[in-house]
């Protein structure tokens, strides 16, 4: 199977930002979407909008950081659509500051939603893709996976985490499965610094209004992974603003 048309996809964090932007870049092109975050609101508008375009979505509320929860996104897919070709692992919190702030909350959120979050995908969508003899994992780091910088350490440490982990995966995926790290720079979305310390957040919002490039960009990048044929495993993209240091 090649392209995107017709593809079941599921994505997490597609509530907002990257997420949603990659949902409707994918709708457009005829995948049919199972879409995952918190906010039932946010993500029914996102399914609402795909809809009402003729495209086809279908919103669960989940939390990563809950096995169970994707469990029942990746069976939503199947029981819905009868298969699951790629899931998206998106879902992040950008809750950055110094660590003389101690913002311990912070810091297990972003190993809970970033670390164990991918794994609970793993865990949910690897037996199906075994059982499918296909699949693809489409894994969302960061830059900040290459370069650390101050005050990102431990957003840093966890989105290399994702790297090395989706790395692992793909050297024990075998010629059934395709594995895809994605890593963007600054992006035009709500969930840069948020929910971070307050003078940090003020700090990259200005740099994201100064830099940033659109969703949109990141969208097309995972849609490139996915509309492969497959014997072709697209491994790594990452997308920046030119810009970017
Ligand atoms: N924007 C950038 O500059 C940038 C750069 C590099 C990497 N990234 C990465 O790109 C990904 C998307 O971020 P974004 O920029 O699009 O920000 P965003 O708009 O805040 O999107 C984050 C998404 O993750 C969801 N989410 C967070 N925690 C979750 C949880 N525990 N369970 C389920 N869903 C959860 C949020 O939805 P709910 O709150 O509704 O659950 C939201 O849909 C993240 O992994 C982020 O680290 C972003």
């Amino acid at each position: 199977m090649s392209g995107i048309e017709g593809k079941v996809v599921v994505i997490t964090g597609a509530s907002s930002g990257i997420g949603a932007a990659t949902a409707t870049w994918l709708a457009e092109k005829g995948a049919r979407l199972v879409l995952g975050a918190r906010r039932k609101d946010r993500l029914n508008a996102v399914v609402e909008q795909i809809t009402a375009q003729g495209g086809s979505a279908v919103g669960t509320v989940i939390d990563v950081t809950r096995r169970e929860d994707l469990k029942r996104l990746t069976d939503t897919a199947v029981d819905r659509y009868g298969r699951l070709d790629v899931l998206v692992s998106n879902a992040g919190t950008m809750a950055v500051s110094p660590f003389d702030e101690l913002r311990q909350d912070d810091w297990d959120a972003m190993v809970a939603t970033h670390i164990t979050g991918l794994l609970n995908g793993i865990g949910a969508a690897l037996p199906i893709f075994r059982r499918q003899r296909s699949g693809q994992f489409v894994n969302v780091a960061s830059t900040a996976a290459y370069v650390v910088k101050s005050p990102m350490g431990v957003y840093a440490a966890t989105k290399t985490a994702v790297k090395v982990l989706t790395e692992g995966l793909r050297q024990e995926s075998g010629p059934d499965l395709r594995v895809t790290l994605v890593s963007p720079g600054f992006t035009d979305t709500e969930g840069v610094g948020k929910g971070g310390s307050p003078e940090t957040a003020v700090a990259l919002s200005r740099q994201r209004d100064e830099i940033a490039i659109p969703p949109t960009a990141i969208a097309s990048a995972i849609g490139y992974a996915i509309e492969q044929p497959a014997a072709i495993d697209i491994n790594e993209i990452v997308v920046r603003p030119t810009v970017q240091a």
